[in-house]
């Protein structure tokens, strides 16, 4: 059985081909850069580009599974061509920003909806990984810590219940490995709620020397943000909303890693260690 796993650059994508050929599979890595030295030899790499549908059909070839990350304007032209190449499993890398009550209004959760829902519509068994805030997102202050050992953000008590993207690689493995996840949807977090503080507090830890939390207005953050989405302002505005929105407020815990496994989610503090050399 050969999975397709999109976006093979990743975080996500890069621990869910590992997993994949840790437990035997024939994995195809695409990516929009297939010249990329750093991906995995053990895995063919072919060019995909999501919003480039006509790379899909020769990404497809011999596919029985797919990693799918969310690009909802192609998500037509990727159903038939998944449904063509008569592929019977679709991960999907979806978000758990659509299961909160202001999803309407998150430009972020709308897109993951309207690649759900097409999903949902369509003849392909699926699962849904509706994944909380990425403990890769803290990735953007490792400039900053090694340059200045200083982070510079707002909202300092703004928590997060941040998952390893090992978690969501391990849940991955398991839909696409496995019968009886086609239909599901699984909310995954973290397995703690962490505020900012305390998460440059365990990267300084995990580095062996203190780093320094210097609070700033949330409008200078927007320039740390803006690799996010494209930079598109409607989803800068949306993370500064969730840094409101959870300041001086943990994030409930859903870990769908141990109801699956028995196994708890990798804490921040794991993380961090398994991250160590980024912030040196
Ligand atoms: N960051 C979070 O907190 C979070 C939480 C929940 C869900 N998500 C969702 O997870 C996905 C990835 O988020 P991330 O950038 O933070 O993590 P990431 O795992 O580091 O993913 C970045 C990679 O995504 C691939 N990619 C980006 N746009 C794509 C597209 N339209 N089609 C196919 N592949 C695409 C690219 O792979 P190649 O370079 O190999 O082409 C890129 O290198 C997004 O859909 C995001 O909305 C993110």
């Amino acid at each position: 059985m050969t999975i397709l796993v999109t976006g093979g650059r990743g975080h996500v994508g890069r621990s869910v081909t590992r997993k994949l050929l840790a437990a035997g599979e024939t994995v195809r890595v695409g990516t929009s850069d297939p010249t990329d030295t750093s991906l995995s030899r053990d895995a063919e790499v072919v060019e995909l580009d999501l919003s480039r549908p006509q790379t899909l059909s020769a990404a497809l070839r011999g596919v029985q599974r797919v990693f799918l990350y969310a690009d909802p304007s192609t998500v037509d032209q990727q159903i038939e061509a998944m449904e063509l190449a008569g592929v019977d499993h679709v991960t999907l890398l979806s978000t758990r920003s659509l299961t909160f009550r202001d999803a309407d209004s998150n430009p972020i959760a709308r897109l993951h909806v309207a690649v759900e829902r097409a999903l949902g519509q369509s003849r392909l068994p699926w699962s849904f990984l509706r994944a909380g805030t990425f403990a890769t997102n803290t990735l953007q202050w490792a400039r900053l810590i090694r340059s200045d050992n200083t982070v510079r953000a707002p909202y300092p008590q703004s928590h997060a219940a941040a998952v390893h993207e090992d978690d969501i690689a391990d849940v991955a493995t398991l839909t696409l490995t496995q019968r009886g996840h086609a239909g599901a949807a699984y909310v995954m977090s973290g397995p703690e709620s962490n505020t900012q503080r305390e998460q440059v507090s365990l990267i300084g830890k995990a580095i062996g020397r203190e780093i320094e939390f210097e609070e700033i207005e949330p409008e200078t953050y927007r320039q740390t943000l803006s690799r996010w989405g494209g930079g598109r302002e409607e989803v800068i505005n949306q993370l500064l909303t969730y840094l409101v929105t959870w300041n001086e407020r943990p994030v409930p815990v859903v870990d769908a890693l141990q109801q699956l496994t028995g196994r708890p989610g990798r804490p921040y503090a794991q993380w961090a260690v398994d991250h160590a050399d980024d912030f040196r």
